[in-house]
């Protein structure tokens, strides 16, 4: 990119969000690093100490920030556990939000110092098997319970509602006969390391026409 079209459309910044071992969040920086997704990761959110996500952002020096771990803290406590969180996000200035495999529900008030979209991958094809308790390997269970004969992964936009945001990309795969939940997740799993960076890379290409600008805007 020219030094004139960069400063008008400077790289977007994003803060990511991990509880697990980060393989979604390695695809995307491995995306960034191939040239195929135009971003910079200012910083991470772990909500575990120890997970595999941290020792990919520290490779990169990344950021890290680790929520601290909640007992049975008052919801007041809580509540100012959310505001910390907050500012430190937003010290971040990031212009979009990654959650790769975010086992905590968002607070609301980091959506608004989040200037720009916030992404969520969810191994299942939503609405299908999303919602409250579909996680991990609960979510593969559940699809071959049901009988089902293909599953697959979804991108879609963050909101206030668990797995319920607008969709943006999903990617399929057929059942084979006698598949258990793990061959499922690691075969879903690999979609999802294509899917995410893609649909994360032409979100913002679209972004980027309907807005203005996305230099930070605080
Ligand atoms: C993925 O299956 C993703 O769909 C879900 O959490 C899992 C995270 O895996 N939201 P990883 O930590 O990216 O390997």
């Amino acid at each position: 990119m020219g030094e004139e079209a960069q400063a008008k459309n400077p790289i977007p910044r994003f803060v990511a969000f991990a509880s697990g071992s980060g393989s979604n969040f390695e695809s995307i920086l491995k995306a960034i690093e191939r040239g195929d997704l135009q971003a910079t990761c200012v910083g991470l959110i772990a909500s575990r100490p120890q997970i595999g996500a941290i020792d990919k952002a520290l490779d990169r020096d990344i950021p890290v920030h680790v929520l601290p771990q909640k007992g049975s803290e008052s919801t007041n406590m809580s509540s100012s556990l959310d505001k910390e969180l907050t500012n430190v996000v937003e010290s971040m200035r990031p212009d979009f939000g990654v959650l790769a495999g975010y086992q905590q529900k968002l607070p609301s008030s980091i959506l608004d110092v989040i200037s720009g979209p916030v992404f969520n991958i969810h191994p299942s094809l939503l609405p299908k098997f999303g919602g409250k308790g579909f996680y991990g390997i609960r979510v593969h269970e559940a699809v071959l319970e049901a009988g089902e004969t293909e599953s697959g992964c979804t991108v879609h936009l963050v909101t206030d509602h668990y797995d319920e945001g607008p969709i943006l990309a999903q990617a399929r795969l057929s059942i084979p006969a006698n598949c258990t939940p793990k061959d499922l997740a690691a075969a879903v799993l690999r979609l999802e390391h294509t899917l995410y960076p893609i649909t994360i890379q032409t979100t913002l290409e679209d972004y980027g026409t309907l807005q203005s600008t996305f230099a930070t805007a605080h």
